[in-house]
């Protein structure tokens, strides 16, 4: 009987000690595999600067941790999305599908970023938005995986809209791209302008990625509205502030953007965008200890100043690297992982901010003003300002 007990406690002991065993070498092989990034960003047309810029900032924080998060090391894996809606389903199911990433980073057009964040909500995939402002991924498309290390549409336009009215501009004409980041710009936008007593007299607008701003251009001259409120990014804003000095509009009607209007294209727009004042939640002048480093560590390797959109790829790595440090490299632990970046305070160049509870920044946006390669800091336009989050179920 006691023989028989010894060789079942025998048996027993070996089966735990081979369960245990593979175990940890299950962990360990974790460990070892590479976490899978796919950058879904635009590498040419009028963003291809933009997309660019959040790549580099991305690998910088990563490349800081030693080139791995929480000890796996990370693997890229790249698509052009071209800045092009139509082929952006295509496009993120290759990522998931063929490539098997573990994580999405994407995009930098709104449309784009919309097509990402209805297959990752289908899917369940990890998915930063390191730019595109797209209302709804914070809005009626959240979801517990889906983040943005960047800004909604509503945000900068909102608060230029108060900096607008404050200044007594009572008339104002818009100008964008027709697509949701210039309709969703010139929304908030509104909204804060005519709380304050100003109104939108005239929207004026044309397809993305369109640089044929002359007809527009004289249809502001014959509106003579108080001041001008425009949304224009990447190569397109270099091309607009141009052509408004050119057509003598900078000397008569005060120009106002969201900040992507001079980040980024300072170095191409030259003298025509001298003082021009935006809204944004990034300035190059903070001043801060955490900005002068991560300022210094991105133009040594990269020999290039940075800007906002190196700022969110940035901080797009930073978030998943709380959310990998949270659950030890194991990225199957998603409650914990989307928990740890749900409470995190992130540390970023732009000012420390956390999250609302759509997953979109609650963060300062400044004013700035442009002075020779530069947007410097004025002030801050409005302190801690979180989206609205309208129509977000979570
Ligand atoms: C957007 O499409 O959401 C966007 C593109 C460039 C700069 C800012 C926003």
């Amino acid at each position: 009987m006691k023989r028989f007990h010894k060789g079942i406690l025998q048996t027993a002991i070996a089966a735990l000690s081979i369960t245990a065993l593979s175990g940890l070498t299950l962990s360990a092989h974790a460990q070892q595999q590479k976490i899978k990034i796919g950058f879904m960003l635009p590498y040419t047309g009028t963003f291809a600067s933009l997309g660019n810029a959040i790549e580099n900032g991305f690998r910088l924080y990563v490349s800081e941790q030693g080139g791995k998060l929480n000890g796996r090391e990370v693997e890229y894996v790249k698509v052009d999305d071209e800045s092009d809606p139509s082929k952006a389903t295509d496009n993120v199911n290759k990522l998931i599908k063929r490539d098997n990433v573990d994580v999405l980073v994407g995009s930098v057009h709104s449309g784009v970023a919309m097509a990402m964040a209805k297959v990752a909500k289908d899917t369940g995939t990890l998915l930063i938005v390191p730019n595109a402002g797209a209302d709804a991924v914070t809005g009626p498309m959240c979801a517990p995986n889906i983040f943005r290390s960047s800004f909604s549409n509503w945000q900068p336009g909102y608060a230029m809209g108060e900096v607008v009215a404050k200044k007594g501009h009572k008339k104002v004409v818009t100008i964008t791209w027709k697509y949701a980041a210039g309709d969703e710009s010139v929304r908030g936008f509104k909204e804060g302008l005519e709380k304050s007593g100003g109104t939108v007299v005239k929207e004026l607008s044309l397809p993305f990625p369109g640089v044929e701003f002359q007809s527009l251009l004289t249809e502001i001259a014959a509106a003579k509205p108080d001041a001008v409120y425009t949304f224009f990014a990447g190569g397109g804003a270099v091309k607009f502030v141009k052509d408004y000095a050119a057509a003598g509009l900078k000397k008569t009607i005060p120009l106002y953007g969201a900040g992507f209007l001079t980040d980024g294209t300072l170095e191409a727009q030259g003298a025509d965008a001298a003082d021009l004042l935006t809204t944004l939640h990034y300035a190059d002048s903070l001043g801060t200890p955490r900005d002068n480093a991560f300022r210094l560590a991105y133009a040594k390797t990269y020999k290039l100043q940075p800007d906002v959109y190196a700022v969110q790829g940035y901080d797009a790595a930073q978030m998943l690297g709380i959310g990998s440090n949270a659950v030890k490299g194991d990225l199957s632990k998603r409650a914990e992982l989307i928990a740890a970046i749900e409470k995190a305070k992130i540390d970023s160049p732009r000012g420390p901010f956390t999250l609302s509870k759509s997953h979109n920044p609650i963060q300062d946006i400044y004013l700035r003003q442009v002075s020779g390669k530069e947007n410097k800091l004025v002030g801050i336009a409005s302190k801690a300002l979180a989206d609205p989050s309208r129509g977000c179920r979570m």
